[in-house]
């Protein structure tokens, strides 16, 4: 059986950044605070930017990376929950822009998990037969659904976007993901036109149980051990879950590369963007054993395991 191998990546933040220093003179917080509680020392904001144009940028430099084609992709698949049009949805607009004519296209609301679900998605399409080449997104602009006078919840968020290509591998590589979980959960909702709402300590505690356990779940199936693997690329929410996390499963820190101080919480995007700076930075290295975990509101959460 094939599986899908990441074949290049591609990211994309605003121009404009946000400091802790600016969130001080919208609400009363200071940079000590969010810094400590969150790791976060700034956000990129979309302004007028799109998740679209956001995606097409991203889903451009991932393309040039994996040294294919727009129009040798089957398939484009996009995690977005802040998407403006509500139709045509976000992949169609993609395919349009970069021309990815053969292509099929959709998007999935799943949160801060949607990169999760679309990798799900693809690497199932790769095994089917049904697609050789996947372009993979995951864009978000929640500054749009945070409310700006809110400390609680508008400290955490920024925009941007993450792409990879997923090509079916010749040789069989080790790849499982354990199916995204959904339970209902109000901690974290936004109903259209309204901002969003949070209680953060019970998301936290949520991240906190769920996340190790999909984790130690996806290595079973694997076969692997947690000290058998490189790196664990986790939804950037929280530096403290992350460390949370880290220490439930006896890892060390050392193997969770984070980007959260850069970009806050970019919701579908974060693991796609942290892995473009993996690779970029010449991290990545081929046969490496990667594990991705996503979480959020839904609440929803999975977990992969991948080779490079
Ligand atoms: N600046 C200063 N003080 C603040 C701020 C702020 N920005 N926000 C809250 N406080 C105050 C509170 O009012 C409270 O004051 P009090 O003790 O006088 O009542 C105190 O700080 C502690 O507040 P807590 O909410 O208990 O702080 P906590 O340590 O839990 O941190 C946080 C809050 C950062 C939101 C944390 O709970 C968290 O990160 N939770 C996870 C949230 C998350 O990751 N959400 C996204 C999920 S992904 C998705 O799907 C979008």
């Amino acid at each position: 059986m094939k599986n899908g191998r990441i074949a290049g990546t591609g990211s994309y933040v605003p121009e404009t950044i946000w400091k802790n220093e600016d969130l001080e003179k919208m609400v009363e917080t200071s940079d000590a605070w969010i810094r400590e509680r969150t790791g976060i020392g700034a956000r990129h904001i979309a302004g007028e930017e799109t998740v679209a144009q956001m995606a097409v940028k991203a889903a451009r430099r991932a393309l040039e990376n994996a040294g294919i084609c727009s129009t040798e992709l089957d398939l484009i698949l996009v995690g977005t929950s802040s998407s403006e049009s509500i139709f045509p949805n976000t992949a169609c607009l993609v395919q349009d822009e970069i021309g990815a004519f053969r292509a099929a296209c959709l998007d999935v609301s799943a949160a801060c998990t949607g990169f999760l679900a679309v990798y799900e998605l693809g690497q199932l399409y790769i095994r089917s037969g049904k697609a050789k080449n996947v372009l993979l997104i995951g864009a978000d602009a929640l500054s749009r659904l945070a409310d700006w006078h809110d400390r609680g919840t508008c400290i955490l968020f920024g925009d941007g976007a993450g792409a990879i290509v997923l090509t079916a591998e010749e040789q069989e590589t080790k790849a499982c993901e354990r199916s995204i979980r959904w339970r209902k959960g109000v901690s974290l909702t936004c109903e259209k036109g309204t901002y969003l709402q949070m209680d953060g300590r019970a998301v936290f505690q949520f991240a906190l149980s769920r996340v190790p356990e999909v984790i130690r779940e996806v290595l079973a199936e694997a076969d692997m051990a947690v000290e058998e693997i490189d790196a664990f690329i986790l939804h950037q929410a929280n530096s403290r879950i992350i460390d949370g996390v880290a220490k439930r499963l006896k890892a060390p820190k050392e193997k969770f590369p984070r980007n959260i101080e850069a970009y806050g919480n970019t919701c579908a995007a974060s693991i796609p963007i942290l892995l473009d700076e993996w690779n970029r930075s010449g991290r990545a290295q081929k046969g490496q054993r990667i594990v991705l975990s996503g979480f959020g509101a839904g609440l929803i959460w999975g977990a992969a395991y991948l080779e490079w």
